[in-house]
């Protein structure tokens, strides 16, 4: 699932309670091993993500993160040049080091047979967060800086990409078997942003950490991109592509299987509701997608307060279709 830890386990809220900052949970190795391993204890799932968050890199590069009480994360926006050249990429190694701790402790926790995916958010998704401070609903402060400053933008991109290269060749080498990169934001971008800060950059974190470790499999999560799905998968290099729920899965089987393996897309409402309308999403995806290459999940992050009735349904469902 995506987010398969969170705030709808309970064994996830107790432990969530003792850190009052969500930050100190992700480098306390202890504590976001056990989180990581919670979800696979209880549903025996295929693969596990690491306990951690796109905004770590932004902390890292001296741009300290918060995350207020239901309001999602707060950083004191980048409002220009200066701002800019002070990051320090150089710090990823040092300032994350708890979390490579994770990985190696969770590698060493989990069974053989279960994959442990590392990840980041991609430099324009992380980008977004770090112009405006904080979540927006259309990400105009990036997309105003992209095309009112592209140099100083193309600047930004570029300490991204060093910093999440490093970061998860550092990941990879703690033990993850696999990486995702999360584009949450890539739909909103134009078709010529789209290129230049959705795929160029991508592609050039994934030609780093392949030429460091060759035949590093790679998932992408490029949410909103639609029809430019497949130009994505062509453009980046990715292995496996996943897909938010809006995606046609008909679409997903002609266009996309043919050159990726295709991961979701059940959407998170639907899992929420329950009934009728999940069982009809999970059969869609398995009738249409199995014969090809997939990884059933989600089209995005689990809700909080969904009932975990609910998953254990669809978990049934989809292991009697997959036999
Ligand atoms: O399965 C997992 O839990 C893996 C760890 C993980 C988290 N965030 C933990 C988290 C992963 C892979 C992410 C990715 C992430 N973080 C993305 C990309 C994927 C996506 O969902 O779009 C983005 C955009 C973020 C940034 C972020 N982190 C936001 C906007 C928020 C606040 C959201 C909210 O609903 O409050 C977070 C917080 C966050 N990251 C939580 C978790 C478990 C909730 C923290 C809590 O317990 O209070």
């Amino acid at each position: 699932m995506m987010r398969q830890a969170g705030r709808y386990l309970p064994e996830y809220r107790e432990v969530r309670a003792r850190y009052p900052s969500f930050l100190d949970l992700c480098y306390t190795p202890d504590a976001a091993t056990e989180v990581t391993l919670q979800p696979i204890r209880r549903f025996g799932f295929d693969a596990a993500i690491l306990f951690s968050d796109i905004l770590v890199v932004p902390d890292a590069l001296g741009q300290p993160v918060r995350f207020e009480q239901g309001e999602g994360p707060r950083l004191a926006p980048l409002s220009g040049g200066a701002d800019i050249a002070a990051l320090t990429p150089e710090r990823i190694a040092s300032h994350l080091s708890p979390v490579f701790e994770t990985v190696e402790r969770v590698r060493a926790g989990l069974p053989d047979e279960v994959t442990l995916l590392g990840f980041c958010g991609a430099p324009w998704t992380v980008a977004t967060y770090m112009i405006a401070g904080q979540g927006t609903p259309d990400q105009r402060p990036a997309r105003m800086m992209a095309y009112g400053e592209p140099e100083l933008f193309q600047q930004l991109i570029d300490i991204l990409v060093e910093a999440s290269a490093d970061y998860l060749i550092r990941q990879l080498r703690a033990g993850a078997d696999a990486i995702q990169i999360f584009d949450t934001w890539a739909g909103v971008l134009d078709e010529d942003g789209f290129r230049r800060w959705a795929i160029e950059p991508t592609r050039r974190i994934i030609d780093t950490v392949r030429a460091e470790i060759p035949g590093t499999r790679v998932i992408g999560f490029p949410r909103g991109a639609g029809v430019r799905a497949r130009a994505y998968v062509e453009g980046t290099g990715i292995d496996a592509i996943g897909l938010d729920w809006t995606m046609p899965v008909a679409f997903a089987r002609d266009t996309l299987q043919p050159v990726t393996a295709v991961q979701g897309n059940v959407d998170p409402l639907a899992l929420l509701s329950g009934g009728k309308a999940l069982d009809e999403s999970v059969d869609r995806i398995l009738e249409t997608l199995s014969a090809g290459r997939l990884i059933f999940n989600l089209g995005h992050g689990i809700l909080p307060e969904t009932p975990i009735a609910h998953v254990e349904s669809m978990l049934d469902r989809v292991r009697k279709g997959t036999g």
